[in-house]
């Protein structure tokens, strides 16, 4: 193994702005074995009262998820929210048409809003833009954020639910410019019947936020000219643009993959200059932020269709170190870009596309699940400018890229920082200078190491923890100097604290 030297510089001063909580989120979906066999399996021994598996509710938690987004997805655009809501035993099973499967609706609505209490996130919904109507979007708001005496918010307290949910975000449709969507429209029709459906949401109440739907990944061929389109159309009505993508390794060419941020970044900034345009061009004062409401890691070819079956298993991949090393790098992105992102919600939280699975014995853990879970206890306060300087990947993909690629959060009110840093090199260990350049005196609190060796090392049920953090000796910083070595292929965080 050889060996480089990188220089990682900090400065507590230099910041880029307010970490939003809200990047911290997850996606439950009506989807293979999300939300029946992951979280609502009333048959499985280790469910509450009220069928939620209490393993799972521990490991989200313990994820510190602040917003779940539901409850789809594809399986939004054909779904009616009426099927999902009152008395169980009348609530219709439904061919579903996105993933060919049987939906029972034993889980819905006032269903995941006591999930979402017993996480402790914030719901996130989304109304029907592709079977739905303007007029059953705004019926779910009334139906969910109206105090009482009214047709939807008496049904719903007749349902249990005296109290409104208050539920603050909404998504406007889910993919719309994507063909495979059940009512598919073209970005004009979406954004004229978008912006009159926020409009009605924000009539029944004007305390929410509602999320347009942006292009569905950057390779479709309306990317950029849909989230444009969209934008300036219903500029005045929305608050965030979605965006979502699922990254992999399908070349089996760890270099460029393991050199994902880039790809990541760019998407952000593009973007990101479309929301500026937009705004200068509508001469607006209002603000619009992305929510990057999908994202994760999928390529592995797990089937997506299920066959006309209950909870089918779709899209449960693998996940491995190089999978994780890229999670790593998206969080990192996250805090890179915080002035413009302000959601994130990772596709999705158990069983699909999913570093959590559960069996009806138990539960196991991928290492991204490890990286998320330090990242969202931890990143907390400000993002901070991190200026690195290390030595260069050439990658077939994406050119030359640094070995090491970096974050850093610092809270000024509890005077708490951490660092996370990916060493994306597969054969150079990299000797690291850490150089705070504030004069503050601080030292290491914690350090926690993620590595392997080999990039296709993973957990498995026979041998659940090949791949899971664990502490490491903290380095001495002294006068705002501290040096440690990263192993290849590793993902470390260090926590600091006032000296
Ligand atoms: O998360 C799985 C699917 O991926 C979602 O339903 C859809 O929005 C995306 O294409």
């Amino acid at each position: 193994m050889s060996t480089s030297n990188a220089q990682v510089f900090l400065d507590r001063n230099r910041t880029i702005a307010p970490i939003s909580p809200l990047l911290f989120g997850g996606f439950a979906e009506h989807m293979g074995r999300c939300i029946y066999e992951g979280i609502y399996d009333p048959r499985s021994p280790h469910a509450d009262e009220r069928g939620f598996r209490t393993d799972v509710m521990e490991a989200l938690r313990a994820q510190a998820y602040t917003v779940i987004r539901y409850p789809g997805g594809n399986f939004l655009s054909g779904y009616y929210w009426l099927d999902g809501i009152g008395p169980r035993e009348q609530r219709p099973r439904r061919r579903e048409l996105a993933w060919q499967s049987l939906e029972t609706n034993q889980f819905g609505t006032n269903e995941f809003m006591e999930f979402c209490a017993t996480i402790n996130a914030a719901p996130m919904l989304g109304v029907n833009m592709g079977t739905g109507t303007i007029q059953s979007a705004a019926d779910l708001v009334e139906y969910c954020n109206v105090a009482g005496g009214t047709r939807w918010s008496d049904l719903r307290a007749r349902h249990g639910f005296a109290e409104p949910h208050n539920v603050r975000y909404w998504c406007v449709g889910n993919e719309m410019d994507g063909p495979w969507q059940i009512g598919h429209l073209d970005a004009v029709s979406y954004a004229n019947k978008a912006l009159e459906a926020a409009k009605m949401m924000k009539m029944q109440d004007p305390t929410i936020q509602t999320i347009l739907c942006g292009s569905s990944n950057d390779r479709m061929p309306t990317y950029p000219e849909w989230d444009r389109t969209a934008l300036e159309i219903a500029w005045e009505h929305m608050d965030y643009l979605s965006m979502h993508y699922y990254a992999g390794n399908a070349e089996n060419d760890t270099d460029s993959y393991l050199a994902s941020a880039v790809l990541f970044e760019r998407y952000v900034d593009t973007l990101e200059g479309t929301l500026r345009y937009v705004k200068a061009k509508q001469r607006s004062k209002h603000d619009i932020y992305l929510s990057w409401d999908e994202w994760q890691v999928w390529y592995k070819g797990d089937p997506v269709q299920g066959n006309w079956t209950e909870a089918p298993h779709l899209a449960e991949e693998i996940y491995n170190l190089e999978d994780a090393l890229v999670v790593a790098q998206w969080l990192n992105v996250f805090l890179r870009k915080s002035h413009v992102l302000k959601i994130a919600c990772v596709a999705q939280i158990v069983n699909v596309i999913s570093w959590l699975h559960t069996r009806p014995e138990g539960l196991l853990k991928h290492p991204s699940y490890y990286v998320f879970k330090l990242v969202s206890n931890l990143a907390r306060g400000e993002a901070l400018d991190v200026h690195v300087k290390a030595a260069t990947i050439e990658t077939k993909q994406h050119d030359a890229v640094p070995t090491l690629d970096v974050s850093a959060s610092y809270n000024v009110e509890t005077q708490e920082g951490a660092v996370f840093l990916v060493n994306r090199s597969q054969t150079e260990s990299v000797t690291t200078d850490l150089v705070w350049q504030d004069g503050q005196a601080l030292q290491v609190e914690e350090a926690w190491q993620l590595n392997g060796g080999d990039p296709k090392v993973a957990n498995s049920w026979e041998a659940p923890e090949q791949v899971v953090p664990k502490a490491i000796p903290t380095p001495t910083v002294d006068a705002g100097r501290a040096t440690l070595s990263l192993p290849p292929l590793s993902f470390t965080v260090l926590t600091t604290c006032p000296a």
